[in-house]
């Protein structure tokens, strides 16, 4: 059931005027003997953000879930939870909750008896214990299950009721670990969805560690994208899709065309030099090495070589992949680099989907939809 009414314990927007941070970390470093998985990190994660730590395996975002926790201490720095420093205060004086992947429910316990054993530990009345137990199952839609016990749903019901039981506690942050982790990709999927929705109902602090790029585009609204223990960009999924710091988040996050070449200018005018080609850049871009970088839908192709129409590059068709709801078309251009195109399209028989193998072709795109980038 989706409601537009508030929910308890959701701040009011007034109350949001000039947010405390959630959580804030500084210089928080984490040592284990000589190795470093976190790496002197600077973050702000602002009350009621759905945050995504991103990265691949390895990068420190499960350590990052642990020191929020309290699970683990801080070798160096501080970490802050509502303003307040809580370097040394344990696990379950924070205003924080986990939800694990593994989801540890306790399998002798009901649905509803499992939600209301966190609440019994906060020694709240019967009558308010059942009360939010009956609420935070019918927000994760399990109203009709409360007598069942772990063992008789699915992995998808168990992570709702571990969900359940970590927000009726009502703390400022919950804390997930790759909770969808063991679901397969459909229920995941809608998984994702549900938890998009719980997270607008609550409004909630969520930081959530995904290594899967899709999933954190699709729910959060902040994102921070981390590597060998440090954060390499924050910002919306736009602007880390859109803007990309560096390489690597351009390749990490969605796929990506590099192209690489000299800016140039002529006349008043930036140009980038690729190969034997010569292609219009964004604004006043200094002159120097640089890459290029594309993603393979802002592509496009036409018949023909690069002489007529807006500038691109000669290249040739060396692959076409029907994929069902797309296609994927590889070239290779002038220069030998491949270049995945992803035509928008139709399947009439004119569309860019529709391309031989051997075909030349002119690859081009708005400069506005192409990014310098200078590492
Ligand atoms: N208890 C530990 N002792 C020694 N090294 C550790 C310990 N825990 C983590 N590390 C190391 O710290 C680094 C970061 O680990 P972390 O678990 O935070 O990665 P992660 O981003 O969560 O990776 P994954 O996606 O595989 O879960 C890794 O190099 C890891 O080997
Ligand atoms: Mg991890």
């Amino acid at each position: 059931m989706v409601t537009n009414q508030p929910w308890p314990g959701r701040p009011a927007d007034s109350d949001l005027a000039e947010p405390v941070p959630a959580i804030e970390l500084r210089h928080a470093t984490k040592r284990y003997g000589e190795a470093v998985a976190l790496d002197d990190v600077s973050m702000v994660i602002q009350p009621g953000e759905f945050f995504c730590l991103l990265g691949p395996s390895g990068c420190g975002k499960t350590t990052t879930l642990n020191l929020i926790g309290g699970f683990i201490p801080l070798t160096s720095g501080d970490l802050l939870i509502e303003g307040h420093t809580v370097n040394d205060l344990p696990p379950h004086k924070r205003n924080v909750n986990t939800v694990f992947q593994s989801y540890a429910l306790f399998p002798h316990m009901t649905v509803a008896e499992n939600v209301a054993f966190g609440l019994r530990m906060e020694k709240l009345s019967k009558a308010d214990i059942a009360q939010r137990t009956r609420e935070y199952l019918e927000l994760v839609g399990l109203s009709g299950l409360a007598g069942r016990l772990p063992a008789q749903m699915s992995g998808g019901q168990q992570q709702r009721v571990a969900l359940a039981r970590a927000l009726a506690k009502r703390p400022a942050v919950l804390l997930l670990d790759e909770p969808l982790g063991a679901l397969d990709l459909k229920l995941r999927k809608q998984m994702q969805t549900e938890l998009a929705r719980i997270h607008r109902q609550v409004g909630t602090t969520f930081v959530f560690v995904t290594h899967d790029q899709e999933e954190a585009l699709s729910m959060a609204t902040q994102i921070a994208i981390m590597s060998n223990g440090t954060v390499l960009q924050q910002g919306s999924p736009r602007e880390v899709y859109d803007r990309p710091a560096n390489r690597f988040v351009a390749d990490f996050v969605g796929d990506t065309n590099f192209l690489a070449g000299t800016v140039r200018r002529d006349g008043g005018q930036a140009v980038f030099d690729v190969g034997s080609a010569v292609v219009d850049v964004q604004g006043d871009a200094e002159a120097g090495p640089a890459t290029l970088m594309i993603r393979p839908e802002f592509l496009a192709l036409r018949q023909g070589d690069a002489t007529d129409g807006p500038r691109g590059l000669t290249a040739r068709v060396v692959n076409v992949a029907f994929l069902g709801n797309h296609t994927r078309i590889t070239v290779s251009t002038a220069a030998g680099e491949m270049v995945v195109v992803r035509p928008h399209g139709t399947r009439d028989s004119t569309a860019d989907t529709q391309r031989e193998l051997g075909e030349e072709v002119c690859v081009w795109w708005r400069t506005e939809n192409a990014a310098l980038i200078r590492e």
